[in-house]
């Protein structure tokens, strides 16, 4: 039986350990296909799946990854073949079944996408659940404020969903964009994705809380929840909209429920993970027409030996842009 190398994580009641280990093919099951892994991507997730007592991974031990990209080595299902690029994102990947970091995967069938024909796999795991994400929420904030001159604002701009979200809206044509960042340092960058203003947090919320403020945006793009966000839904305009993506700082929302009966403001969630795969067809062919603004985001490259690294310093606060792991496979 061939040997393969992916990143495991294992916890019993006394241990906790992650690190790289030896696999062995087993017997590929009914409905799944085999996966020579070329890439894949880290996300806070993985970060997550990679600590001690997360909640994140449903098992041990536990390959992790939640995003994969490469080509079909093997097939035990209908409509797929060998040589076939494919990607998953999401679904139970690197949570309740064996995940990207891995140089071979068996996953479900179910859960493929077959590689656009513009995006290599490595295009596809720069993206990664990410720019999914962005793009999946980008298209819920067109269909809602369709007219381009619509003030948006993005928070968490620097962030991996946020800053490919600005990237997108500008390419489909948004000329009044806010990006809300703590990190003033990186105005010129965000400018240059395609932001019109850069603000702090402290800048755009009031001192002062109050059910309903200043209609200043039409359209919010949130990737971090809390006390931001609740700042921020007073600020929306008249028959305005939030898509809600993210969290990173914090779950709660304290707010009232005046901006939506006296403002008349929906309020969108956007799921990567569990969302359809009538849906997820059509968003991966969009972000292969969009493939240009891979160029102005940042990435870093990896390989299997690096990851404990990379997970350390998302943990930290550390890590910045993008990174994604190349397992090898012949690209
Ligand atoms: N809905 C989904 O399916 C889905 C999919 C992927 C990710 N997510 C979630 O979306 C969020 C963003 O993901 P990401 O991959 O873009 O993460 P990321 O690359 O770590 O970026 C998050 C950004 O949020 C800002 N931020 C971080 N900590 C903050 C804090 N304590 N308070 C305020 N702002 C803070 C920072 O931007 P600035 O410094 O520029 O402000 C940071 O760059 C996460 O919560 C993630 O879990 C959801």
């Amino acid at each position: 039986m061939e040997d393969f190398l992916a990143f495991e994580v294992t916890q019993t009641e006394n241990v906790f350990s992650r690190g790289i280990v030896q696999k062995q093919l087993g017997v590929l099951k009914k409905d799944q296909v085999r996966v020579q892994v070329e890439y894949s991507d880290i996300n806070y997730k993985d970060a997550l799946a990679a600590s001690k007592n997360s909640g994140v991974v449903s098992d041990y031990p536990k390959v992790i990854g939640i995003d994969l990209a490469g080509t079909i080595i093997a097939t035990n299902a209908e409509n797929w073949a060998i040589g076939q690029k494919v990607l998953v994102t999401g679904y139970g990947l690197g949570v309740s079944e064996d995940g990207g970091f891995s140089q071979i995967q068996d996953v479900p069938a179910e859960w493929l996408v077959e590689l656009p024909d513009d995006l290599t796999t490595k295009d596809a795991m720069k993206f990664g659940t990410a720019g999914f994400t962005a793009a999946l929420a980008v298209q819920a904030l067109a269909k809602e404020t369709p007219e381009t001159n619509s003030p948006i604002l993005v928070t968490g701009a620097t962030g991996g969903v946020a800053s490919t979200a600005v990237a997108l809206l500008h390419q489909l044509g948004y000329t009044n964009i806010t990006a809300l960042s703590s990190k003033k340092e990186q105005a010129g960058w965000l400018i240059d994705l395609g932001a019109t203003d850069i603000k702090t947090p402290e800048e755009i919320l009031p001192e002062k809380k109050r059910p309903l403020g200043k209609q200043k945006f039409a359209a919010v793009f949130d990737t971090v929840g809390g006390e931001i966000f609740a700042g921020l839904l007073p600020l929306i305009q008249y028959n305005g909209c939030a898509v809600l993506c993210g969290n990173a700082s914090g779950i709660t929302l304290e707010t009232t429920v005046l901006p939506f009966i006296l403002r008349s403001i929906k309020m969108i969630g956007i799921d990567s993970v569990e969302v359809e795969m009538a849906q997820r067809k059509p968003v991966w062919q969009f972000l292969a027409e969009h493939k240009s603004v891979l160029e102005q985001l940042s990435y870093q490259e990896v390989d299997l030996t690096d990851l404990d690294e990379t997970i350390e310093a998302l943990l930290n606060g550390t890590h910045s842009g993008r990174t994604i792991v190349d397992l090898g496979g012949k690209k």
